[in-house]
């Protein structure tokens, strides 16, 4: 549970090994009790659970998790919660961005993106909001992404699995007035991460600390929308009212 001061105690990753995720966490790390890191291989996760407890959390752990495994997500949220403890935030940080090209022509490609980035969200978010309900507080933090703002035609198929992401978190979070616990979503633009490696960088493009600080900064500050860099709101807020024959014009 959070201290006094408001201060994040017990953090649970989804997607414990994402560039994001971590840096995020290297930020909470200071003042945690707990961390939990769930990735598909957590015995790759050593390095950043060492960095982790060297920066000052107490417990830090990792346990397999799987987005794409719909039929074990009851289960893993009851053993992860019974076993760990209350948490204060949930961060969801699985995702894959997909290749355009090839999700353009083949359906299981395009259906892999969204069923990891949109389906998996919907699946483990259902009885991971239930827990935080049952506790009576806690924050569930979204990484969405200004791509599902509007369909680009540069990458309208992970586009798609955000807006539904972003939509489905937005309904939640409305959902959840009044109950202790509230939705964060996060709208990065373009970051350096694995994700993104070896892509051409788009305008304004940032560095995991800064989405990380802008995380932190908007739980502190009860945010329940955060864009990073924060420009970009309103950046998006004029794409999105462009009429759409000039929108298709432009080299999105
Ligand atoms: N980087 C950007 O520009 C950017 C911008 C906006 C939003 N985002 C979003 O931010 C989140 C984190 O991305 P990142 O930049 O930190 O990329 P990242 O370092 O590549 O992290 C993505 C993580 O998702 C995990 N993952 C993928 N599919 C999974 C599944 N089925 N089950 C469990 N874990 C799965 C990956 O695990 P493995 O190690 O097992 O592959 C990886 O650790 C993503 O949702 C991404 O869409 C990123």
């Amino acid at each position: 549970m959070k201290d006094a001061l408001g201060t994040v105690q017990s953090v649970l990753v989804l997607g414990g090994g994402s560039d994001l995720a971590l840096a995020t966490c290297r930020r909470l790390a200071p003042h945690a009790n707990t961390i939990v890191l769930a990735a598909r291989k957590p015995e790759t996760l050593d390095a950043p659970m060492h960095e982790l407890r060297a920066l000052g959390a107490q417990r830090v752990e990792a346990v397999a998790f799987d987005a794409t495994d719909y039929g074990a997500h009851d289960a893993f949220v009851q053993r992860v919660f019974g076993e760990y403890g209350d948490f204060d935030v949930v961060l969801l940080a699985f995702g894959v961005l997909g290749d355009q090209s090839e999700t353009e022509r083949d359906a299981r490609a395009a259906r892999d993106t969204i069923e990891s980035n949109f389906v998996g969200a919907v699946s483990v978010g259902v009885p991971i909001i239930t827990r935080l309900r049952e506790q009576g507080h806690g924050t569930v933090v979204v990484l969405s992404s200004v791509a599902g703002e509007r369909a680009r035609r540069s990458n309208f198929i992970y586009g798609a699995s955000k807006a539904g992401l972003d939509a489905f978190y937005q309904g939640f979070g409305d959902a959840l007035v009044g109950s202790g616990v509230n939705v964060m979503i996060v709208r990065p633009g373009f970051v350096h991460t694995k994700m993104t490696a070896g892509l051409k960088a788009a305008p304004l493009a940032t560095t995991p600390d800064k989405v990380a600080a802008a995380i932190v900064e908007g739980l502190r500050s009860g945010r329940e929308v955060v864009w990073v860099p924060g420009v970009l709101r309103w950046v998006m807020s004029t794409l999105r009212h462009m009429p759409r024959a000039v929108f298709r014009r432009l080299p999105l």
